[in-house]
């Protein structure tokens, strides 16, 4: 007999005549491949199929807007308001419910905050009259008068919500997620703060749950008992002053018990800056950081509780179910980075398992292109692309240089399409250069990963590697591969151009990441990138007090402005002092002489550590770049950037040979 090794995450759910094959809930991450429409295309369903594939219960299809003219927020997102959806979202349930999953879609109305809606000179509305005040994504209302809303538009919701549920149900969806949290519209009549109407909508408890009460109760009217209702709201409206509290939201989901069939705890607001990090949490916070508002809340209903926030343990996700403190788990960013975990954990494969780092990548570059990109999955968002496989490829003879993030990618992927692959690494270990980060606290997903690839790859019996062996021109003539893939890297820039650079109290910060005790009590960190406000952190958090320089006028977060708001609030909360526009001058025995906005400053330290950024090893590329028929450089050594691109390149050129 198969004995299961997580009984409980993967015992079925029964509710009503629906069996949920599992507790583990694909949360919506909203996907914004559509067409001209608005709505889903083949590209958006196979998003969403492979996390059906990778054995989820349920897969939440994100950001569907129940009312397109007065509650919609973005340029695009699903319209659910007219019966024109009905075709593209049986595209979207078909592709879900095949593999077993039940397709859920979200019915979301962004009320006060609904931007894109004012832009096409639609009337939007508020809880009560107020002038807008949004902070989030620089689409917000500033400075407008947004007015009550009517009773009759109240109402005129309701039904909308209804008859977008209903749209689903036709088109093959079981279930949608009403959305009553971050915010939003649901959200903010609950709100005791913003809804302080005087009509039966606000006011006391009872008149702020009237409307989410209202749009469930008709959801279940039109839908009938077996279509499911997931309501999600915000159990503790955190990092908010004056927002409501864990004992606020217990009242809330006792209001709604018995009127959904899962409750589902989030926290928090999306247009308070601080809650962003905390409603998905950052790699700074603990594991389920927010399980803690769902255990309270399944204490006080009769309806299943859905936690969701930071898990990527599938054992913390058993011993939560096995002691029956929610239902269900839902999961967002650890289904982007790992669509199969439900798989792997299903086969008590967890060392197989790529959790989620919690970097933001995937969520900036959604804000910022709006395309998907995960940092260790180069498939996610090109699901369709990747379909036309391309195994068929002549089989070649594939020399990979250089054993960090890419080329571990670049010699798997290889491996897999058959290629011979000899993998060479110069030192004696494989991971490159994130090894240094192996004992900051906040990286441990970054570890576990590391460590999973390289045993990955000397696990591979298509993969010959070889360590301490450099790459060079002698060895790719002695191996005579028919592919060079050059993942060398870069090395850190030496800051040689300032007085007092090569003092025996100057160190770079990969040299101190390896080595706390190379750093005293007082430092200073030269350059305000990512890398040097992250040592401060793993600095601070050792008990070291810590100044920044910065040229900038702000700290260089490489594009990922949401891990740049989780970083600067760690900056704030371990009271580092990050010094702007101050450049340094000269390092000396007892600290930096720098030129700040106020002139000469002198900031005292025992160690300066630079983190001045990273030069490609573009001479040992040119070495290799003649020495086959099919050569590619990738990663920091084609041009110093992060993982991702690592990832994504070594990826990709891995299927790209044996083209011709
Ligand atoms: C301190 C620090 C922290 C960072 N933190 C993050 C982060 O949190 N998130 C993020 O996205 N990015 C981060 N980065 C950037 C990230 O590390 C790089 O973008 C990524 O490692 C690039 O991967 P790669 O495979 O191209 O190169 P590397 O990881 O540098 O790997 C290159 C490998 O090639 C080997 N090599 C070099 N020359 C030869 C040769 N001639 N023959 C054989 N082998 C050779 C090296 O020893 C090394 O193992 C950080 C960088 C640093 C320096
Ligand atoms: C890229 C991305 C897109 C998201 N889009 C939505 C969305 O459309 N609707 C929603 O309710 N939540 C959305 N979320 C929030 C997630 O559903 C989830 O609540 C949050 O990320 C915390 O879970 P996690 O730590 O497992 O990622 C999104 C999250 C991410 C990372
Ligand atoms: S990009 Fe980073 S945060 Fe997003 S899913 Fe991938 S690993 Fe997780």
């Amino acid at each position: 007999m198969y004995k299961m090794k997580y009984p409980n995450l993967f015992k079925p759910l029964k509710v009503g005549d629906v069996t949920l094959r599992n507790r583990i809930i694909s949360a919506p991450q909203g996907f914004l491949h559509l067409d001209a429409e608005s709505l889903p295309t083949q590209a958006a369903a196979a998003f969403y199929e492979e996390k059906a594939r990778g054995g989820a219960a349920v897969v939440t299809i994100g950001e569907g807007y129940v009312d397109t003219v007065h509650g919609i927020d973005i340029p695009k997102g699903i319209h659910l308001d007219t019966d024109d959806c009905i075709g593209g979202l049986s595209l979207l349930a078909d592709a879900v419910n095949k593999h077993g999953a039940v397709a859920s879609m979200e019915l979301q109305h962004a009320g006060m905050y609904a931007s894109e809606s004012y832009v096409n000179g639609n009337q939007i509305y508020a809880p009560v009259e107020r002038m807008g005040e949004g902070t989030k994504a620089g689409a917000r209302l500033h400075g407008v008068l947004i007015p009550e809303m009517p009773e009759e538009v109240i109402l005129d919701t309701i039904e909308k919500f209804a008859q977008a549920a209903l749209r689903c149900k036709q088109a093959g969806f079981g279930m949608v997620l009403v959305h009553g949290g971050h915010g939003w519209l649901l959200n903010q009549m609950m709100s005791p703060v913003i809804n302080t109407r005087t009509d039966k909508w606000g006011g006391s408890l009872e008149n702020r749950m009237r409307m989410p009460i209202a749009v469930c109760d008709r959801i279940r009217e039109v839908c009938g008992r077996n279509f499911l209702i997931d309501f999600r709201f915000s159990a503790a409206d955190v990092c908010n002053p004056g927002g409501y509290t864990p004992e606020d939201g217990i009242e809330m989901a006792k209001m709604i018990d018995g009127h959904v069939d899962f409750i589902h705890c989030s926290v928090g607001n999306h247009e308070v800056e601080e809650s962003f990090v905390v409603v998905h949490p950052s790699m700074f916070l603990e594991d389920a950081c927010n399980l803690k508002y769902a255990k309270e809340v399944k204490k006080h209903v009769k309806t299943p509780v859905v936690a969701v926030g930071a898990f990527s343990d599938p054992q913390m996700m058993e011993d939560t179910l096995a002691e029956g403190a929610v239902d269900a788990i839902a999961m967002a960013r650890g289904l982007i980075a790992d669509p199969d975990f439900p798989l792997k954990a299903r086969q008590g494969k967890d060392e197989d398992i790529n959790r989620c780092l919690r970097c933001y990548q995937c969520f900036s570059g959604l804000l910022d292109t709006r395309q998907f990109c995960c940092a260790i999955n180069p498939v996610i968002g090109r699901e369709l692309e990747n379909k036309f496989d391309t195994t068929g490829y002549d089989r070649k003879k594939v020399l990979v240089a250089g054993g960090g993030i890419g080329g571990m990618q670049a010699a798997l992927e290889a491996a897999k399409r058959r290629h011979e692959v000899i993998l060479v690494e110069k030192t004696g270990r494989l991971g490159g250069a994130l090894l240094c980060e192996e004992k900051v606290s906040f990286k441990k997903n970054l570890d576990l990963y590391l460590a999973a690839q390289a045993r990955r790859v000397m696990e591979h019996p298509g993969i010959e590697v070889r360590l301490n062996t450099a790459a060079t021109k002698e060895l790719a003539e002695e191996i005579t591969p028919d592919a060079i893939i050059a993942a060398l890297g870069a090395r850190p820039v030496i800051p040689s151009f300032l007085p007092g650079y090569d003092r025996p109290n100057v160190a770079g910060a990969e040299e101190v990441y390896y080595d706390l005790a190379k750093a005293g009590q007082k430092v200073v960190i030269l350059g305000g990138g990512l890398v040097g406000c992250e040592l401060g952190i793993h600095l601070a958090l050792n008990g070291r007090r810590v100044t920044i320089l910065e040229m900038a006028s702000a700290p260089n977060f490489s594009g990922n402005m949401l891990h740049g708001e989780a970083v600067t609030a760690q900056i704030d909360i371990h009271g580092i002092r990050l010094m702007t526009e101050t450049e340094a001058v000269e390092i000396k025995d007892d600290g930096v002489a720098a030129s700040g906005p106020d002139g000469k400053v002198f900031v005292e330290a025992d160690t300066v550590i630079y983190a001045v950024g990273q030069k490609s090893l573009e001479n040992e590329v040119e070495e290799l770049r003649f020495c086959a028929p099919e050569f590619y450089s990738i990663g920091d050594c084609s041009m110093p950037a992060n993982i991702a691109k690592a990832t994504k390149e070594g990826y990709y050129a891995a299927r790209d040979i044996g083209r011709i």
